[in-house]
Parts: C-alpha cells; sequence; structure tokens
C-alpha cells in the first residue's frame, strides 16, 4: 500500500496547565475523508495547528507522502500543499473572486501587466470544477458574496493552488441547510480529484454523509479510530464514553405554559411586516426560515437593536418600546448572539468575568459589593461546573479555551441573569454533543422557572427537538406555526413555498 498523504505519529503538545495532545497518531489517504470528532476541547484544532505549522509539538512527527516534514510556519505548510479553511476566511472582501482566487500569482501580459482577461478565463475555469461555484461571477466582490460562497471560492483557491490536503474546522458553523448541501458537493468534488481531506465536525449527520473513516479525540487523547463508517452511537459513546440518553429535555406540558410573556401586535420596520407573536412562560418557540427571512431582524427588533418602527409589544404585562439593547437588557430580555467572537465575548477577560459581565454590568449598584460579588462568584462557578466548560482555571483568558467552551461561557452568562425573554440566535453552534444535550436540558430548566424563550436555529433536528412551538418566517413575516411535533419536511416546505403576498 503506497504511504498516507499525511501520518502524524505520537504527537503530544502542552500548553501551560493543560496537556492538549498526548501520543496522538492519526493519518489521511488521497481521495478520502478523514473525520476527526471529539468533545469541545479534546484537542482537534490544536492537531491541525500542528500540522499546519502554527504550533510545535512537544514530541511527535509528521510525514507527508512518506517523508518527514517540518513546517515552522502555516506559509511552509501551505506551499507543501496543506490547505487549512479556517473559519475566519483569509479572502480580501473588497476585491473581486477573481483577484482573490489569484493574489500574488496573477497572469501577467509580455509588459508585465496584470492580464485581466486571462484571470478571469482561469478564475472560470477553477470555479467549474465545482458545482456549487457555477453561478459565481469572477468579477464580483467577494465581499457581497454569502458566506457559503466565499467559502467554495478559498477551497477553490486551495485546489487551483495545488493543494493536496485540504483541511476543514467546522465548515458548516455558519451554514445554513442549502448551504450545507452545496459544500458537501464541493467536498465530494475534492475527494474525486484525490485530496486529501481531514474534516472536523460536531455534527453526526455530515459525518455519515461524507466521512469514509472516523477518528474521535477525547481529553487529548485518539479514543477510537474507525475503518469504516461506524454508527453515529458508536461515535458519541467513543466521544463522551458513554450513550448519551435524552439527548433532548422533555417538552412543556400543557399546566407547565403560563401566561404571555412577550406580546408583539401588528409591529414592523424596513423589514418586518405585521408581526404578531406571542411567547408564554414556559414554552421554547423556535423562528424558523432560511437566510434572509428577517429572523435575527425579528430577534435585533425585540432586543431593541434595530426596533419596531410601528406596532405594540407587551413584556410580562407592561408595554415596553426599547430602543436600546442596554434598554431591553434592564427590562429583562437577554440574547445569545450566534456569532461568539465579534458579538459576544470580551476576549480579554477570564473565563468568570466574561460570565457574569451581563449581570454586573446591569445589576443595581447596591448589589455590588464585596460579599454579593463572592456570592455572584460562587452562583457562577456552579454554573460554569454544570455547562462542564473546560478551562485550566475559571481565572483563565477566555481566549484560550477552544471555541466550544466559549459559547458554553456566553450561554452561562445569559443563564445567570434570570431574564424573563431569553433569545438565542445558533445556540449550539460549535457545541459538542454532550453539551448540546446540556443545552438543552439548561433552556428547558429556565422555562420552566418561568421564562419565555425565542431560539432561532438552521439546525431543523434542533428545531424539532427542542420547541414547543415552531413559527416559520420568510420576508419578513410569519407565514406558518406548526405544534411540537412538526416535521423537516413541513418546514423546510413553509420557509420555501412561495407564499401569497397581499398587495
Ligand atoms: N493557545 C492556547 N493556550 C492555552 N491553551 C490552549 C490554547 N489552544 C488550545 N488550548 C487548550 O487546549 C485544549 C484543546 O483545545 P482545542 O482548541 O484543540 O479543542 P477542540 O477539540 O478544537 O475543541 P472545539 O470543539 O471546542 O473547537 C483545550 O483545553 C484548550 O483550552
Ligand atoms: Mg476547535
Amino acid at each position: 500500500m503506497t504511504a498516507p498523504m499525511i501520518a502524524m505519529n505520537g504527537i503530544t503538545k502542552s500548553f501551560p496547565g493543560v496537556r492538549a495532545l498526548s501520543d496522538v497518531s492519526f493519518d489521511v489517504r488521497a481521495g478520502e475523508v478523514q473525520a476527526l470528532v471529539g468533545e469541545n476541547g479534546a484537542g482537534k484544532s490544536t492537531l491541525i495547528k500542528i500540522l499546519s505549522g502554527v504550533y510545535h509539538a512537544d514530541a511527535g512527527e509528521v510525514h507527508m507522502n512518506g517523508e518527514a516534514v517540518h513546517f515552522a510556519h502555516p506559509v511552509e505548510s501551505l506551499r507543501a500543499g496543506i490547505a487549512v479553511i479556517y473559519q475566519e476566511f483569509s479572502l480580501l472582501p473588497e476585491r473581486s473572486v477573481a483577484q482573490n482566487l489569484f493574489l500574488g500569482r496573477e497572469p501577467r501580459t509580455r509588459l508585465g501587466l496584470i492580464d485581466t482577461s486571462r484571470m478571469r478565463a482561469e478564475a472560470r475555469e477553477v470555479l467549474s470544477l465545482f458545482a456549487a461555484a457555477g453561478h459565481i461571477d469572477p468579477d464580483s466582490l467577494v465581499g457581497s458574496l454569502n458566506v457559503a460562497t466565499q467559502q467554495v471560492v478559498e477551497i477553490a483557491k486551495a485546489v487551483s493552488t495545488g493543494a493536496r490536503v485540504v483541511v476543514m474546522d467546522e465548515p458548516t458553523a455558519a451554514l445554513n441547510e442549502t448551504e450545507c448541501e452545496e459544500l458537501f458537493a464541493t467536498v465530494d468534488t475534492l475527494r474525486n480529484r484525490g485530496v486529501a481531506i481531514i474534516y472536523i465536525t460536531h455534527r453526526m449527520r455530515e459525518i455519515a454523509r461524507l466521512a469514509d473513516r472516523v477518528t474521535v479525540l477525547k481529553d487529548g487523547e485518539v479514543a477510537a479510530s474507525f475503518d469504516t463508517l461506524p454508527s453515529p452511537d458508536a461515535i458519541v459513546r467513543a466521544m463522551v464514553g458513554r450513550d448519551i440518553e435524552d439527548f433532548f429535555a422533555p417538552k412543556a406540558k400543557p399546566d407547565e405554559i403560563g401566561d404571555p410573556v412577550l406580546t408583539v401586535r401588528g409591529a414592523g420596520n424596513d423589514v418586518l411586516r405585521d408581526i404578531d407573536l406571542d411567547i408564554r412562560a414556559g414554552e421554547i418557540v423556535a423562528l424558523a426560515g432560511i437566510q434572509g427571512a428577517g429572523r435575527v431582524a425579528l430577534a435585533m427588533a425585540l432586543f431593541g437593536e434595530a426596533p419596531f418602527a410601528t406596532g405594540d409589544v407587551t413584556l410580562a404585562g407592561e408595554a415596553v418600546s426599547f430602543r436600546s439593547a442596554r434598554a431591553a437588557i434592564a427590562g429583562g430580555i437577554g440574547l445569545l448572539p450566534g456569532d461568539r467572537k465579534s458579538e459576544g465575548l470580551v476576549l480579554m477577560q477570564s473565563v468568570r468575568d466574561n460570565g457574569m459581565l451581563t449581570s454586573r454590568a446591569f445589576a443595581p449598584l447596591w448589589t455590588s459589593d464585596q460579599r454579593n460579588d463572592n456570592a455572584d462568584t460562587t452562583r457562577m462557578d456552579a454554573l460554569l461546573d454544570q455547562m462542564e466548560i473546560r478551562a485550566a482555571s475559571y481565572e483563565q483568558d477566555i481566549r484560550a479555551l477552544s471555541g466550544g467552551n466559549q459559547q458554553k461561557a456566553i450561554v452561562a452568562r445569559w443563564l445567570s441573569m434570570r431574564p424573563k425573554l431569553l433569545i438565542f440566535i445558533e445556540p449550539t453552534r460549535g457545541i459538542d454533543v454532550n453539551s448540546k444535550a446540556g443545552i438543552y436540558h439548561l433552556m428547558r430548566d429556565l422555562a420552566r422557572e418561568g421564562a419565555g424563550i425565542l431560539m432561532i436555529s438552521s439546525d431543523l433536528p434542533e428545531v424539532i427537538g427542542v420547541a414547543d412551538r415552531v413559527l416559520v418566517m420568510q420576508s419578513g413575516r410569519i407565514v406558518a406555526e406548526f405544534p411540537h411535533d412538526a416535521s423537516e419536511q413541513d418546514i423546510m416546505h413553509a420557509a420555501t413555498a412561495e407564499t401569497e403576498v397581499a398587495a
């Protein structure tokens, strides 16, 4: 048998206070997808950063095509043909697709000028390799494309520079259902072209759809490696060390649902039309819809960031009209944003302080004496424990946490505030299965304590598993409502079917 494209042997890596990887061996062959899975903080991203030369292993070796390689810097691994598609793209938003594809290696005329027509033609050729890129105009600005399309451009760029190994670290985290399908088609194309693919994900459905082999990391060690596609249960067992029963929390019983916490009547603004909405104490309402349907706009209107221009809003029996997030938070609304890096985290702070940030900022002044601070700290630590946040200590800088653990710290922050209405946007993006189950149960506990919950999610199994009611939006309106046992087909259909729009 030929040597694997990449073989990592006995990789060990420690950070101050944490052993991130110990004696990990891992390989991937040309023309296959090797899925790398494991709980938040298991060491997946660290392993990839060692492969690409961002970090240096304390021990162990990397072989490429049978030869030992040492990459001191990501530029060197890229030159050797290893492309890592990060969630923060390396593309330049204010340049065109073609300019991005050929950045630094533009085709030139004999006079040494950039040959734009040849560049455009070659860009078309590269893009044509990918079904999902068929509609991309080489002249469009990258910044004007949606995330999924930018990702295709990034992958096309990797392939056109001769990448033989493509690594994707949670590539679907920011994609909707349709965009995910496009990405899967792109992965199929890469595999058929003989590229070796390392694919990191927390979603079992993606593993089933894409993976040829699966390696499971747990606490920095290889917990299992499967040479054929294992069952989801087998993967979860290797990841978590046991089966997960009750992945979703039970739905609300009729007598657990109380009076309306939030009532919206005839509300609208530039984006939203005729919004009527009730969320009652004790219930979790999911908001489904395709990108641009107005789900986030509705959340932002309720949260005072992009307020309604017309209509009436009542929160816990009082008429309100929040004109800022600060006012909404003071009034009892919490919001957990989907994009943890840009919106949710103060990256310089410790895990514990970050968790307590909001409750501190908005607590009445008289509670912020030292005694209460200690009580707050104890309560926050209990919550962080309950969420099984993996950190060397809660004093640690939040930046050093794995992606999923950062998300859990933000969830803990809002849970500690006990808001009347809590809005979750993509609450489990990037979160491992075990912690997902933990978040679903915490959401349900919060509802039982009397909060109303509005959840925006693009993950349909999550919508169906969690919600007591599902509302579907399209073009700024709520167009359909389903009870807790809606099917994926019903929701997809309502989200995409042409609706009659009154003149
Ligand atoms: N630069 C760093 N400094 C200190 N600790 C770090 C650093 N990078 C990672 N770690 C720690 O190493 C461990 C592994 O983190 P890593 O990011 O590899 O996890 P992961 O498997 O990618 O998790 P996730 O699914 O949440 O992305 C974690 O405990 C993390 O806190
Ligand atoms: Mg990671």
